[in-house]
């Protein structure tokens, strides 16, 4: 097992995968139980987390996502998705507005890292119409859908992109 500076260092954007390689059940789980340990406001976990691994809905996905078709090859799709009134019910608007969205993205990342940790690779796809994807997955309408997660094994090594320079991005007060 690495650990966790390892395991964030091998995390790449993958966009191609093994077609004859299912995701084991144990792996799955593994996965979603890592993705509801993030932290959360309140911890109300203000998110949902659908798993599609029908062929169709995850065409329908990949065509929802601007025709990134990569998205069907990956044998799951797991869709993350913002609560705000789950959040509304004890942080108001700042609860709907910001902290469901922030409890929905933490819980992708935890959830892209425990990939790769399962020895996998994923994609986050965020450019979708989300009007579609409504549709795909008949949602409730109070769930907004945030990001797209492929995932399964890849069928590629893609190279470690670029990262602005640290003294960029921080500053020291
Ligand atoms: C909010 C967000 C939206 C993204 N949307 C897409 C997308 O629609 N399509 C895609 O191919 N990659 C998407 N990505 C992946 C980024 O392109 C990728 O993370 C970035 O280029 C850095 O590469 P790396 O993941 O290999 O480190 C998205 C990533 C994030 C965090």
């Amino acid at each position: 097992m690495w650990d966790f500076f390892t395991t964030v260092r091998h995390r790449h954007s993958v966009r191609k995968y093994q077609q004859d390689m299912a995701i084991e059940a144990e792996k799955l789980h593994a996965i979603l139980e890592m993705a509801c340990a993030a932290p959360s406001a309140g911890d109300l976990q203000a998110y949902q987390i659908f798993v599609v691994q029908n062929s169709a809905d995850r065409a329908a996905l990949g065509h929802a996502a601007q025709d990134q078709d990569f998205l069907a090859e990956a044998p799951v799709c797991l869709v993350f998705c913002a609560d705000p009134p789950r959040s509304a019910s004890a942080f108001g608007e700042r609860g709907a507005q910001l902290y469901a969205l922030q409890d929905a993205t933490i819980a992708a990342a935890y959830a892209q890292l425990a990939v790769v940790a399962a020895g996998m690779g994923s994609i986050w796809i965020g450019q979708f119409d989300e009007v579609q994807v409504r549709r795909v997955l008949a949602l409730d309408p109070e769930l907004t859908p945030i990001a797209l997660l492929g995932l399964g094994y890849p069928a590629e090594l893609p190279e470690p992109s670029a990262r602005r320079r640290l003294d960029d991005i921080v500053s020291f007060r």
